[in-house]
């Protein structure tokens, strides 16, 4: 007779990076994902906004940490500060509005005020209060760190989390492929796509951290529909690769464009084949094949991107049974106007709720979640052993670099680091997977 396996309290029990295979209930369980929003969630670095959406003092923004809602607004002394969307009166949200521009916050119920950097600045009826009731110094707002890669808004409520450059380090090479491969950088188009998908956050995350798999399989039809009838470039395992670092990975070929030509618009591909040799100045030669290659990226836990796509996505975990995907298209800021409307309508086209792409994705990630409602079949283990004899040492990509993007490497990698933040009791217990090469260095 089947039992139940019990339920380890080791995380690394729950997935094998030698066997290749993880439990499929950190899928699924309630207990699970409470400890994720606390050992994950609670101290990592989260993406919460691009400077150019946040351009003027007052601007602000609404979104998630884990579960946390917070705002992020830029305040008179042009600093964006991060806090929790949570009056401290009696809990209500200070704001409701996606975005927008405001000189203060003021709560909905009993109308406390709040500036643009948290603070409490009044209390309606502020009579009422006797002489020692309230100290408004200490009932503001709780802030979180923030820090800024490149005009990448990250924020962190752990004040012993590393900064924001040792937890992303090497990937920071990987990084200024997408951010910093032409002068001026990125910006973010206007508009927040927001859809909510019945699966677990995770599979979104390890389907752009590794899953070039399922692309000519899943999106076979979708591809060629954007393609002018031309399918995905076949699967090459010499001249491809699985890099991660940090639980952040990044699959790739170096076709230099497959991941452009998807968007279907001929003029995007004009405008990158001109700029490939000054990226290839900017950032190397090998970089400049990697953008725009069939390549699919993450940042731990919860960021994931197209290079040449321009796809930039958070997988907000809405339960461990929900996901609150919220999609933007990014531009290169010193492209003609024409380029950028292009890529939005290739990324509209493809990788938005609509999108050819998108729809196929999101299906199957239902499906690998709700199917775990069984009982025995959540006693079962889920594959990762693609590839797994196939690391090698590359000389000049950084990371735990795997040969061929037909790998289960970074999904690996992935699972491995949440095993290591959800077993630590503090940062000294997460074992350091790789030595980076770039500590303290630009990597450009
Ligand atoms: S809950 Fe915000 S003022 Fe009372
Ligand atoms: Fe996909």
């Amino acid at each position: 007779m089947r039992t139940r396996n019990p339920y380890p309290t080791d995380f690394h029990d729950y997935i094998n990076t030698e066997e290749g295979w993880v439990d499929r209930r950190i899928f699924w369980e309630e207990e699970i994902y409470q400890q994720e929003l606390e050992k994950i969630f609670a101290r990592s670095w989260h993406f919460i906004a691009h400077d150019s959406q946040l351009p003027n003092h007052g601007d602000f923004i609404t979104t998630y940490m884990g579960e946390d809602g917070v705002v992020a607004s830029r305040h008179s002394d042009g600093l964006v500060y991060v806090y929790l969307n949570s009056c401290p009166h009696r809990g209500n949200k200070i704001c409701f509005a996606d975005e927008g521009n405001t000189r203060s916050f003021n709560c909905n119920y009993h109308g406390w005020s709040f500036s643009t950097q948290g603070e409490l600045l009044g209390i309606h009826n502020e009579q009422t209060y006797d002489k020692g009731d309230i100290d408004k110094s200490s009932w503001g707002l709780r802030n979180a760190r923030v820090e800024n890669y490149k005009g990448l808004i990250f924020a962190n409520f752990d004040h012993d989390a590393p900064d924001l450059e040792s937890w992303l380090g090497d990937y920071r090479w990987f990084l200024d492929m997408l951010i910093d491969n032409e002068e001026g950088g990125i910006e973010f188009l206007p508009g927040t796509i927001k859809s909510y998908v019945n699966a677990n956050w995770k599979f979104g995350v390890e389907n752009f951290i590794g899953d070039a798999l399922h692309a000519m399989w899943n999106h076979d039809s979708g591809a060629k529909a954007m393609m002018n009838n031309q399918p995905f470039p076949p699967a090459v395992l010499e001249d491809s690769f699985h890099a991660s670092m940090n639980g952040h990975g990044w699959e790739f070929a170096l076709d230099g464009y497959a991941d452009i030509a998807i968007l279907g618009q001929p003029e995007v591909i004009e405008y990158y084949q001109q700029l490939k040799p000054k990226m290839a100045e900017r950032l190397g030669e090998l970089r400049s094949k990697i953008f725009g290659s069939l390549a699919s990226a993450a940042v731990f836990p919860n960021i994931s991107f197209l290079a040449g796509s321009g796809t930039f996505r958070v997988w907000l975990p809405r339960g461990p049974r929900k996901l609150e995907l919220r999609i933007w298209t990014i531009v290169n800021k010193h492209m003609p106007d024409e380029i950028k409307q292009a890529i939005n309508r290739g990324t509209m086209l493809t990788f938005a709720p609509g999108g050819t792409l998108e729809m196929d994705d999101g299906e199957n990630w239902e499906g690998n979640t709700t199917t775990n409602r069984g009982f025995i079949t959540r006693q079962e283990k889920l594959h990762y052993g693609c590839g797994i004899s196939r690391r090698i040492e590359h000389e000049e990509i950084p990371g735990i670099v795997y040969q061929g993007q037909y790998n289960d490497a970074n999904q690996r990698a992935f699972y491995q680091r949440w095993a290591d933040m959800m077993n630590a009791e503090n940062w000294n217990d997460i074992p350091e997977r790789y030595t980076p090469r770039y500590t303290g260095k630009p990597t450009r």
